[in-house]
């Protein structure tokens, strides 16, 4: 397959981990002869410093003209300092979302059995955890209307779905349980918000269609407390973008590292692949940021053109990684790799899974100089 890539690699470590899902790629081409051509274009607060804005038309126009688009992190503190600054990374990756038509947000995530002790939260509670977030991208409050008084001190933000906007996510989510377990959990606060009682209604009249999967219902805060509660209770999760925003940022939690997870944002004509954490500029050029959720972004875009074999390879390639203890500080204080080395890993198992295995088996004994 001959794929056309826009790469957005951004701000912080965004660049860094991209480059492993590169490199990933790469191999991917060599092992089973695809061709994959890689375009880079500007954003986020790289962006603003170059061209005074975080999603340049360049870009825009590179990514509605590629297949898909790779997507790193954004944002810099000099804007987190401020959260009023006019202009700021974060509208470049809502621009980006919006102009492409990504309404589709899906943030998998599980716990691998080699990190059940990683996590905060206790094994037993987190162990068979295995979550698929679908969360509405391009609607609700991120993107109503907003509003500031003319004093300044009355402020607001409209949170509006229409049916279709509810429809069109709420199928895939229902698609996606059926390869799964059969089970959609709708968080809403349907207690309280008009928006959530039309999302009940919607979905409830589209599970008609789905009668082998089963439909249930929480409340956003009780979810909240479910999650960390008993996660392995949860098969697909449907929400709106601000409850899915919320409360995948708290599911990250479970699998040991929010270096771990990724996500595809899709519509019907784009698609776009992205780690879920940010921009960590602490670490930018440290070599200490972890590039598994930037490969396993990778893995999701195979995916998404039905490169099965390929995109499962990539996950073997990861599990191993972690089953070996081939990572960054964030999961291996005693014998850490940097970020370079646990994508070579990476890249030489989809090549060559023996000889990958022969030539760093021995790192995390501390008897290797592959570091
Ligand atoms: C995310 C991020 C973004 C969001 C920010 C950077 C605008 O937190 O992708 O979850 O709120 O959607
Ligand atoms: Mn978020």
């Amino acid at each position: 397959m001959k794929l056309d890539i826009a790469v957005l690699s951004g701000d912080g470590i965004g660049p860094e981990v991209t480059d492993q899902a590169i490199k990933t790629l790469n191999a991917i081409e060599n092992r089973f002869d695809h061709k994959f051509n890689f375009q880079d274009g500007l954003v986020g607060a790289i962006a603003i410093d170059e061209t005074g804005d975080p999603l340049p038309q360049e870009t825009l126009d590179l990514c509605k003209n590629t297949d898909a688009v790779l997507f790193g992190s954004i944002g810099a503190p000099k804007y987190d300092n401020d959260p009023s600054a006019p202009v700021r990374p974060e509208q470049g990756l809502l621009k980006l979302r919006k102009e492409l038509g990504l309404y589709a947000n899906i943030r998998p995530l599980k716990a691998y059995a080699t990190l059940l002790d990683k996590s905060p939260l206790k094994r037993e509670i987190i162990e068979g955890t295995d979550i698929s977030i679908y969360r509405e991208l391009t609607g609700g409050i991120y993107f109503g209307e907003k509003k500031i008084s003319a004093d300044g001190n009355v402020a607001s933000d409209l949170c509006e779905y229409s049916r279709s906007e509810i429809e069109r996510i709420s199928h895939l989510a229902f698609q996606a349980a059926r390869k799964r377990k059969n089970k959609v959990t709708l968080v809403d606060k349907a207690n309280v918000l008009e928006s959530s009682r039309l999302w009940r209604k919607v979905v409830t009249e589209l599970a008609a269609s789905y009668t082998d999967v089963k439909l249930d219902f929480l409340f956003v805060d009780n979810a909240a407390m479910q999650m960390i509660l008993n996660p392995s209770q949860f098969d697909v999760i449907l929400t709106n973008n601000i409850f899915g925003d919320i409360i995948s940022d708290e599911a990250s939690v479970i699998g040991g590292s929010i270096g771990l997870l990724a996500s595809a944002s899709a519509g019907n004509k784009h698609a776009m692949f992205e780690p879920i954490h940010g921009s960590f500029p602490q670490a930018t050029g440290l070599g200490i940021a972890n590039p598994i959720a930037a490969v396993l972004s990778a893995a999701m875009l195979l995916e998404h053109f039905n490169l099965l074999e390929e995109s499962k390879l990539i996950n073997e390639a990861v599990e191993k990684a972690l089953e070996y203890n081939l990572t960054t500080p964030d999961l291996n204080d005693k014998n850490p790799l940097t970020t370079d080395k646990v994508g070579d890993f990476i890249a030489h198992y989809i090549e060559n899974a023996e000889e990958a295995l022969e030539k760093f088996k021995n790192v995390n004994l501390g008897q290797s100089t592959v570091m």
